[in-house]
Parts: C-alpha cells; sequence; structure tokens
C-alpha cells in the first residue's frame, strides 16, 4: 500500500486564495477543567504553578468569550467577543452538491484571547495548559487524536507550544518565551498558530501558519522524518487518503510528526547537551561528506552510493 503523501498540498491552496474544503466544522469541546499532570523530565524545566494558586482561578471564567459556535457571533446584540472587525467572508459555495457543508471560518479562534482561554485537554486528549509538556502529552495514543482529528487544533497548537518551551502565565493570562529554544525564539516570540486555526486560507491570514510550518518540519532532520509512520502505523494509522489533504490534517501531520521526533530526540535534555550531541553529529557528517567526496572525485566505485548519501540541510530550534 502506498504511505500517502503529506506533503505538497499547501503550496496549491495559498496561491489560489480561499478554498472550500467539504467537511463540517466540529463543535469545540465546552469543559475547559483538566487534571493537572505537570511532570519534570524535560529540557528548560521551571516548577509547576503552586496547587494553591491552580485551585484558585478556575478556568472556567474564560468563557465570555469563547464562543462554541460560529453561528451566533456573525453580528447580533449579545456578541461580545473580542474578535478583530474584519472577519472575511466565508469561502465561496462549492458548485457540486449533495456533500457536508463548506467550511466555514472558525470565529472563536479570531479572539486575541483565544491561545490563552480556549478551552483544552477537557476530552480524551491529555493535556493541561499549565507547566511543561509531560510524557503523557506526548503519547501516541495523544498522537493519534491528533491525526485523527479527535483534538481540536488549539490542543494541537498547545502541546507544540509547551515542547517548544513556550510557558503559560496563568496571572498575565500570556505565553511566556523566557524558556523557548533559542533558534526558534529569534523567529517565533509569540508562539505560532502551526495550522491556522481560524480555517481561513486567503494568502494573508494563511501565510503566518504555512512559514511556521515549514520551520517546524525544517528542524526535523532526515532520519527522523518518517516518525508517524514509525510510530504510528503499528498501531493501526493508515496515513491520510489523498482526498483528504486538508492543510488542517497535514498539519496536524506535520505536527504529530515533530511531536514524536520531540520526544525521542530532545525530550528530557538542556539546550546545552542538545548543542554538544549536535557538535558530535555534524562532526561524524562532516568527516562522512569528505570520505563520500574523495570517493566521487576518484570516480570510483560506489560513486552513487556516496551521492545518496546527501540529506537536505536542517534548522534545529536549539
Ligand atoms: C479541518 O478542516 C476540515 C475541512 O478542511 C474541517 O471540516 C475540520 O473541522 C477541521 N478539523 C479541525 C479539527 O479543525
Ligand atoms: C508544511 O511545510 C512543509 C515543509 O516546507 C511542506 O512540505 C508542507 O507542504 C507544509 N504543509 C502545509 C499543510 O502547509
Amino acid at each position: 500500500m502506498m504511505w500517502p503523501v503529506i506533503l505538497p498540498l499547501l503550496a496549491l491552496s495559498s496561491s489560489r486564495g480561499a478554498l472550500s474544503f467539504r467537511t463540517p466544522s466540529p463543535p469545540l469541546a465546552a469543559s475547559s477543567s483538566s487534571s493537572s499532570s505537570v511532570r519534570g523530565g524535560g529540557p528548560h524545566r521551571r516548577p509547576p504553578p503552586s496547587p494553591a494558586l491552580v485551585a484558585s482561578r478556575p478556568l472556567s471564567s474564560s468563557t465570555r468569550v469563547i464562543r462554541s459556535s460560529s453561528s451566533d457571533a456573525e453580528g447580533g446584540a449579545d456578541n461580545e467577543c473580542d474578535c478583530p472587525t474584519t472577519i472575511p467572508p466565508p469561502p465561496p459555495p462549492s458548485d457540486d452538491d449533495g456533500g457536508p457543508a463548506p467550511l466555514q471560518p472558525y470565529l472563536p479562534a479570531f479572539d486575541p484571547k483565544y491561545p490563552v482561554r480556549g478551552p483544552v485537554g477537557g476530552g480524551k486528549f491529555v493535556l493541561d495548559r499549565r507547566g511543561p509538556p509531560s510524557i503523557e502529552e506526548l503519547s501516541n495514543d495523544n498522537m493519534l487524536l491528533i491525526v485523527r482529528s479527535e483534538c481540536t487544533d488549539l490542543e494541537v497548537n498547545t502541546l507544540v507550544w509547551k515542547c517548544l518551551g513556550y510557558r503559560f502565565d496563568e496571572e498575565a493570562e500570556r505565553w511566556d518565551d523566557a524558556e523557548v529554544f533559542p533558534r526558534w525564539r529569534e523567529n517565533y516570540p509569540d508562539p505560532p498558530d502551526l495550522i491556522g486555526m481560524r480555517r481561513v486560507y486567503s494568502r494573508e491570514v494563511d501565510s503566518p501558519s504555512l512559514k511556521s510550518n515549514q520551520s517546524l518540519v525544517r528542524s526535523i532532520p532526515q532520519e527522523n522524518k518518517q516518525s508517524l509512520k514509525t510510530h504510528l502505523k503499528p498501531l493501526g494509522w493508515k496515513g491520510y487518503q489523498y482526498k483528504e489533504l486538508t492543510p488542517n490534517k497535514t498539519r496536524r501531520a506535520q505536527c504529530a510528526n515533530w511531536l514524536i521526533f520531540y520526544r525521542e530526540e530532545l525530550f528530557g535534555y538542556t539546550v546545552e547537551e542538545l548543542t554538544e550531541r549536535r557538535r558530535i553529529k555534524r562532526e561524524a557528517e562532516d568527516a562522512a561528506a569528505a570520505e563520500a567526496r574523495r570517493i566521487i572525485d576518484e570516480g570510483g566505485e560506489g560513486r552513487e552510493a556516496a551521492a545518496d548519501e546527501w540529506k537536505p540541510p536542517v534548522k534545529e530550534v536549539f
């Protein structure tokens, strides 16, 4: 069976402006309660918030600005969401009928507070907005929920943000970048929307997500690019069919792939340890490359094999 292509799709949508995808949007889980499973054991850890502090701040105070349905924010007296006033028009209707309704912009995600107040971890997906990532949050079960679209875009983003080192500051209600991997932080002092939570695929709205997805993918070395296949196929995930390659699905796949790479290669190490490991690996690679060049230059046997050794450049987050 062909392992489906998770790759090229977005080039298409970004050049054509808003596309209509023909799947209904699931309602967002309303509950924001979650058990605290903050654990240590990763890079740049910080102690979890004190339980007293946590208990005194019910997360449900956030519900004012979060709308669970896109229809009630279209105007109307009861709309008190802080959404920007210029909400793009819905995508044009698609020509063939009989299928599910075309994709609508997801209005709650237009609220600037959505990344800090939108509900996460209330359903099957194990996630706490607070603290560093835990091994439970990085389980293959969670990864399956990501690729099967059984958790929200915000939950996927939130988990990747935590792994990149952003830490939720409950008091200030913002994401703090002090512990973010240094090279990533240079470009992203604020946590980027890696999926396109608003589900508007026009160039202006989508290009930051497109870019951050590319940065994330570029940080994965060649030998870890197939993490989904390696880790999720044995659990029964068959990959995506070509026809379901919508931006949010492929980007979910990219995020899950990166999260597994993070779990296997970065989780639990300090930036200093990672940097040292990279130095050693680069030395070995440089030596191998020099040897390959020698073989190619001398035109001897093994020339093609040596040329195949070439690897695309990696731009690590650390
Ligand atoms: C992903 O996009 C599809 C359409 O492309 C949409 O129907 C679906 O609701 C989105 N999924 C999530 C979890 O955001
Ligand atoms: C994400 O970035 C990768 C690497 O540039 C690219 O191949 C892929 O098409 C992008 N996916 C989406 C959905 O933007």
